[in-house]
């Protein structure tokens, strides 16, 4: 039987558990330049201190205007690479391995004075009202996101999730419902998110797995449901996704029917059904924060990995605690035995 704390493999990926950090924005950034700080190195190197197998690391921008906010993290420029590799240096030397969310925010981006967007429908009226990006714009879209990937693998990373979840840039493209173009990248609504993972697996090692993040359901009025996200998964999948990490929602006011659950192991059933359907490894997120719960998940194969979010901020001992109670074996830092 599967659990928590077997070790994972798939391709050159390692994990010594199943345990991941999931990408979260800590708008920490100091000075507007997309630079990690202090806070950014003792936030992931405190939680693979803590056990955790894979740590991702936040939605990381290809671009100053792809940024939710002036003081995310970027990678448009090679003078963003060093305090990345610090801290994916020190996070290994802690047995933790460590990917990163590559991204877009498209018309969520709101510190961009216009953002841009598939088509030029806001957020919701609050919203700026985005441009939708020109042909050639999207193809050099495509081309931001091979460079900062490019980047990610130079800071040594051991793989890269590529952000097509919560409404932002590559989510806008493939829902129908913010994607109104006529051209290329309107009539084929996952284009866009083909030419990005096809653009990220020539640059990372062919053993580097490629993750990538999906709303598998979304919770708009008229919004796509688990079908349609299993027919454009398939063809990230045949375009090179080696692994899914299975969220939901993101794209606009929730509507008063679709409200997701709140209650613990929400998405689960989603990614279990991707992970069926597609016969691929998949991430399992959200409320999964008891320790008996994400064995389970495990346990019973509805997915082969699982995240902890908000659980890793209130704990970065989440993993060594799961271990504990689960009496499971982890490598728990010499310093700290006794505490265990
Ligand atoms: C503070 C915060 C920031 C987040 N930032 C991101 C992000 O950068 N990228 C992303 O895909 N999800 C982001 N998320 C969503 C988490 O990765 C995770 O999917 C969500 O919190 C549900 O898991 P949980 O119930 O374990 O917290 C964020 C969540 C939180 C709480």
């Amino acid at each position: 039987m599967k659990d928590l704390f077997n070790p994972y493999k798939l391709k050159g990926l390692e994990l010594k558990n199943r345990v991941i950090m999931p990408p979260m924005c800590q708008y920490s950034v100091d000075k507007k330049d997309g630079i990690a700080t202090d806070w950014h190195y003792l936030h992931y190197v405190s939680r693979a201190v803590g056990g955790a197998g894979l740590i991702i690391i936040e939605m990381t921008d290809v671009e100053p205007d792809g940024r939710i906010s002036d003081f995310d993290l970027g990678l448009w420029s090679d003078e963003q690479i060093p305090a990345l590799k610090k801290i994916v240096d020190a996070c290994h030397s802690y047995g933790a391995k460590v990917g990163i969310q590559i991204a877009h925010a498209g018309r969520k981006a709101e510190d961009a004075e216009v953002p841009v967007a598939p088509s030029a429908i806001p957020f919701d009226e609050n919203s700026k009202m985005p441009r939708a990006l020109s042909t050639n714009e999207v193809k050099e879209m495509v081309e931001k996101f091979r460079s900062a990937v490019q980047r990610a693998v130079k800071a040594g990373v051991d793989t890269v999730e590529i952000h097509g979840a919560h409404g932002y840039l590559i989510h806008q493209f493939h829902s129908p419902l913010t994607n109104k173009r006529e051209d290329e990248y309107g009539k084929d609504l996952t284009k866009f998110g083909r030419e990005i993972i096809q653009a990220a697996k020539a640059e990372i090692p062919e053993d580097m797995p490629l993750i990538m993040r999906i709303s598998a359901k979304e919770y708009v009025e008229g919004g796509y449901g688990i079908k349609e996200s299993i027919a454009f998964a398939r063809e990230y999948q045949q375009a090179g996704v080696d692994i899914f990490d299975i969220s939901s929602g993101g794209e606009g006011p929730i509507a008063a029917w679709g409200r997701p659950g709140t209650h613990a192991a929400y998405q689960v059933p989603l990614a279990q059904e991707i992970k069926q359907a597609l016969d691929i490894p998949v991430i399992a997120v959200g409320r999964l924060d008891d320790p008996i719960l994400a064995n389970a998940v495990i346990g019973n194969e509805a997915a082969d990995l699982v995240a902890v979010g908000r659980g890793m901020l209130r704990n970065p001992y989440w993993a060594l605690e799961a271990a504990a109670k689960l009496k499971k074996e982890t490598t728990t830092p010499k310093q700290y035995t006794t505490g265990f």
